[in-house]
C-alpha cells in the first residue's frame, strides 16, 4: 500500500488484514520500525479525534512527529499544497496525514511525491481511516459482517464517512440501508433505492450509524430546526428503546447532542461512540505500519 486516500484503494483482503493488525495492537502487540520514521500531520480543517488519534498512533509506533500548523506555515504566503508537501518530502518526512476542504486534494500529489499520503478527510469525499475504525468496531462486536444490517442515517450528501463506509460494508457482506432527510441525498442512486424512514429500520438494524449534520458544507440555510431534525430523523430515547437486542449505536463524532442523538444516549449501554475513538488509535497504528512496511 503506497498511500491510503480512499476506501476504494483497498481490496476486501487488505481491509481484513488491517482490521486483524488493529486487533493485535488493541491486544497489546508492540511494533516499531528499525529506521526512524518522520511523520507530519497537516490539518486544513478543524479536527479533534483524527489529528490527536494519528499523533497518538505515531507516538505509540515510535515515529518522530514534525510539528506542522497550517496557521503559521508559508501557505499563508500563498504556497500551494503541492509545494508544501514537496517541501516536507525534501526535508525527509516519510508520511503526511492530510485533511483538506477540497474534494480529492490528493490527486495533485499521488504520483508526484515520494512520501506516503494518508487522507484524514477530503471535503465531502472520503475519510478512509474513520471507515476502518468503524469496521473494526463492528467486527469486534459481531465477529463478521455477513448478514448484518447497517443503517446509515443523516447528512449523506456531505458525509465522507457515509461514502467511505457504504461500499466497504457492502463488499464485506453487510446490508447497508439509508435514512435521513431526502434533501441531503445525492440523487437517484442506491441511497434513494435503499431508503427507509428511521421508524421503519430502528427495530431491525444491527448497527444504527448516525451522521453529524455538516453545517459548514451546506450552501443554503437549513430547512428545519434542530428540534424538528431530532424528532423526524434523530435517535430519540423512545426510538432507542425499540432497537433490537445486541444492536449498537455508532457516530463518528463530533456529536450534535439532542440533534442526531439524544444527549442521554451518547454514553448509553448500546453506544460505541467512545469505543470508536479508542479503536481509532489501533486502526491508525495498523494503517501506518502497513504503509511503512509496503
Ligand atoms: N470523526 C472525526 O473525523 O472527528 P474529527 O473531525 O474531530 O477529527
Amino acid at each position: 500500500m503506497r498511500h491510503l486516500v480512499s476506501m476504494n484503494d483497498l481490496s476486501k483482503n487488505e481491509i481484513l488484514t488491517i482490521l486483524d493488525q488493529a486487533e493485535s495492537f488493541a491486544n497489546g502487540e508492540k511494533w516499531s520500525f528499525t529506521d526512524k520514521v518522520f511523520a507530519a500531520n497537516l490539518f486544513f480543517e478543524p479536527s479533534t479525534r483524527t489529528k490527536t488519534s494519528f499523533e497518538m498512533a505515531e507516538r505509540k509506533l515510535g515515529f518522530e512527529i514534525i510539528p506542522f500548523e497550517t496557521s503559521t506555515s508559508s501557505l499563508l504566503k500563498g504556497e500551494t499544497l503541492y509545494d508544501t508537501v514537496k517541501t516536507l518530502e525534501s526535508i525527509g518526512v516519510d508520511v503526511a496525514v492530510i485533511r483538506h476542504t477540497q474534494d480529492k486534494y490528493y490527486e495533485d500529489l499521488i504520483g508526484n511525491v515520494n512520501l506516503k499520503i494518508v487522507n484524514g478527510g477530503d471535503g465531502c469525499g472520503q475519510h478512509p481511516t474513520q471507515s476502518l475504525l468503524d469496521l473494526f468496531t463492528i467486527k469486534q462486536e459481531f465477529g463478521s459482517f455477513e448478514g448484518l444490517k447497517v443503517a446509515i442515517i443523516g447528512d449523506l450528501q456531505h458525509s465522507r464517512v457515509a461514502k467511505s463506509n457504504k461500499d466497504a460494508l457492502t463488499a464485506l457482506g453487510a446490508e447497508v440501508i439509508f435514512s435521513g432527510p431526502r434533501e441531503w441525498f445525492l440523487g437517484e442512486n442506491e441511497e434513494s433505492q435503499n431508503y427507509y424512514e428511521i421508524d421503519e429500520v430502528i427495530e431491525t438494524a444491527d448497527v444504527v450509524m448516525l451522521l453529524r449534520i455538516q453545517h459548514e458544507r451546506h450552501v443554503t440555510k437549513s430547512f428545519m430546526t434542530k428540534e424538528q431534525y431530532h424528532l423526524q430523523y434523530g435517535l430519540t430515547v423512545e426510538r432507542a428503546k425499540r432497537m433490537k437486542n445486541n444492536s449498537i449505536i455508532m457516530h463518528p463524532a463530533p456529536v450534535n447532542r439532542n440533534v442526531e442523538i439524544a444527549d442521554e444516549l451518547v454514553e448509553c449501554e448500546k453506544s460505541r461512540i467512545f469505543k470508536q475513538m479508542q479503536n481509532g488509535v489501533f486502526t491508525r497504528m495498523a494503517v501506518l505500519r502497513t504503509l511503512i512496511e509496503s
